[in-house]
Order: structure tokens, then sequence, then C-alpha cells
């Protein structure tokens, strides 16, 4: 299932621009966050970068490193959430091995023809990518080991039925392993009614406590925000926006 909200439509725009090489910034004009290729691997231990295609690095358009707090294990499957040009997904399947399985999820058509170019090009049997949309995944109940997403769930209009969905998705014991934008307060209506700052990952993000708020209604336990550094070197604040942070967060599907 597919919907035609506005902001779908904004975000679907933006990194369709950015998949085919019409855009290059994700997080405002000002940023360098998920969008230039060099400033954006800093974001992970350079070892485990080593081996993966230019290709792959240069379209790294998340704010943080989920992949290295999931604790992955051999022939375990996992869903990256918004898996874009694919660098979390192929860094997973590295660690999953031949056993295992990565399903990369994205709704951007042009995000996932690169994608799959990557997967082709590195020759990797045990990552599939799939069209969709976070909100309504298309994955079967119960199957999976660990939810991941990097920089993607602010970019949602219904973080709700995200939630519920990664919860739906997983094993029970299953458990998530997230890097987002979250604020310390709120953006305005006015700010929200923005579709353009939101497909940037500036105004859909949302408070850290009602972030955590929403995975505890959807049935998560053990939530965890394990780092929160601010993200205001690489995203433009304004007079009146909330302060604006990267955190990374887990959380389990009770056994
Ligand atoms: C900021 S990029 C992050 C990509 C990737 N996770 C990374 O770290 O490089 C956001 C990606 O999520 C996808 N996306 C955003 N909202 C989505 C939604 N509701 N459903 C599916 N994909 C979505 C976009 O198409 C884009 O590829």
């Amino acid at each position: 299932m597919t919907t035609n909200d506005p902001i779908h439509e904004a975000v679907r725009e933006r990194y369709g621009a950015i998949a085919s090489g019409q855009s290059s910034s994700c997080c405002g004009s000002a940023s360098d966050c998920c969008g230039s290729a060099s400033p954006n691997t800093l974001l992970y231990d350079t070892t485990l970068l080593d081996g993966l295609p230019v290709d792959v690095t240069s379209l790294s358009l998340g704010c943080g490193d989920p992949v290295s707090i999931a604790s992955l294990k051999p022939g375990e499957t996992v869903v990256d959430l918004g898996s874009g040009g694919g660098i979390d997904s192929f860094l997973a399947a590295r660690q999953v091995g031949p056993s295992g399985l990565v399903i990369g999820v994205d709704m951007t058509p042009a995000m996932l023809d690169k994608a799959n170019a990557n997967k082709a090009r590195m020759g990797v049997t045990n990552v599939e990518f799939r069209k969709g949309q976070i909100e309504a995944l298309p994955v079967d109940s119960n199957t999976v080991d660990v939810i991941m997403s990097n920089c993607v769930i602010n970019l949602s209009p219904d973080k709700r039925a995200v939630f519920r969905e990664a919860f739906r998705v997983l094993k029970p014991g299953g458990r998530v392993s997230i890097s987002d934008i979250v604020t310390e307060g709120d953006f305005t209506a006015e700010m929200r009614a923005d579709a353009e700052k939101w497909a940037e990952c500036v105004t859909g993000a949302i408070d850290a406590a009602e972030y955590t708020g929403l995975m505890r209604e959807a049935g998560f336990v053990d939530i965890q925000v394990v780092d929160k550094v601010s993200a205001e070197a690489i995203i433009e604040r304004r007079d009146g926006m909330p302060r604006i942070y990267s955190a990374r967060i887990t959380a389990y599907k009770p056994a």
C-alpha cells in the first residue's frame, strides 16, 4: 500500500532527486548531513567502510551509525527502514553472513534503482531491496530479528504506524537499532507545515520523549537512548526552533 500524503510526496521527490544526482543535500541547504558523501562517511568507524564502493559511501544519507549498536549475529534477518542507497544494509549483510538476510525497504524508485545497482556491482546475495512504505511494511509478521533505520523515521507523517509495523514484523525478543533526528521541544504547527523542511530531516522530527513514548505505546520495552548529540552543526537551526539532536535508540519486542 502506498499513500499520497503530501509529506510522502515531498520526501519521494527530494530523495528521487538526490538518487538521480539532481540534488545533493537532505538536511537543509546549510548542512552536510544526509547528503554529501565525504563528511557523512565520518558517521562510521572508517574500518567498517573498508571495501565498500564509493557508489555506496557517496550515497550515505544517514545521521548516525545504527549498525554498530545492533550486535548483529550470523544468520539473523534484518529490516532496514528507508534503506536509501543501501549503505547500512550492506554493512549489516557482512555481519549476518550468507545464512542471514537483510531486507531494505524504501518508497523512492530512483533510490531502489541505485541500491539494486550497488548490490549487483558488489555481487551481494543476502540483501533484498523491497519497494514499500515503512508505515505498511512489505514484510511478514514475526519474521525479523532486528529492525534498523538511519535518519528516516523523522520523515514519516505517521510515526505511530511505523513503530506498530516494526513491532508486528519483529519476532518475539527481536530488537530495534535506530539513528534518527529528534528534538528537545516541538516545532510549531506552522513550521511543521513546511513540507520542504520536513523532507530535509528537520521539521518532521519530534521530541525524544514523544518518540520513545510512541515506541512504548507500540509495545516496545527496554527503550534506551544510547546517545544523543547536537545536530546543529549539520542542521541549520532557526530562531523559534527546538534544539535538534541526532540520537541512537535501541529497544526490544518482549520475548
Ligand atoms: C535520509 S535518507 C536515509 C537513507 C539511508 N538510511 C542512509 O542512511 O543512507 C531517507 C530515505 O528514506 C526513504 N523514506 C523516507 N520516508 C519513507 C517512508 N515513509 N517509507 C519508505 N521509505 C521512506 C527515502 O526515500 C530515502 O531513501
